[in-house]
């Protein structure tokens, strides 16, 4: 881990040990070490599970189950096109393709110039309005692939 990224984990871990009597979850300190960094890198797993005294293998768990921590930097912005069942039936996968067309950007890559980084995602509870597509906390459905240089203008 580079010298300053594990400064940067250090001063996570001094701010949430100076908040006395607060209990930290392993989900918590991850989501602030995003926070923060904006991710949360894998050689700083034994650190963070020895700050809060539980296994490597537990804080590696819950690193991996969350979609919404990453575990390399990512873009100015994370695009994320829903595959659940509803989307798919109302043609994400399309809307996938022409994203990743766009973005020229596959799945996970980050675009060239560090603008946006493609995930997908098993629904996000936008069903009624699917397919849906999530920009950093925006959520929008109807999404079409005509619709995306115009979404996408909104993120630079
Ligand atoms: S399946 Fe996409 S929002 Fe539910």
């Amino acid at each position: 881990m580079e010298p300053s990224v594990a400064h940067r984990v250090e001063q996570v871990l001094e701010r949430v040990s100076a908040q006395a009597g607060t209990r930290v979850s392993i989900l918590d300190l991850l989501e602030k070490v995003e926070a923060a960094i904006g991710y949360v890198p894998l050689e700083s797993i034994p650190r963070l599970a020895q700050s809060l005294g539980v296994s490597e293998a537990q804080v590696a768990g819950v690193l991996s189950y969350y979609p919404d921590l990453h575990t390399q930097p990512t873009g100015r912005h994370v695009v994320r096109v829903c595959l659940g069942e509803a989307c798919l039936a109302n043609h994400g996968n399309r809307v996938l393709q022409a994203m990743c067309k766009h973005l020229q950007a596959d799945v996970g890559e980050t675009t060239s110039d560090g603008r946006c980084t493609v995930e997908t995602v098993y629904c996000v509870g936008n069903c009624g309005v699917s397919p849906s597509v999530v920009i950093d906390e925006d959520l929008y459905g109807r999404v079409t692939p005509d619709r995306l240089p115009a979404l996408l203008e909104r993120y630079k």
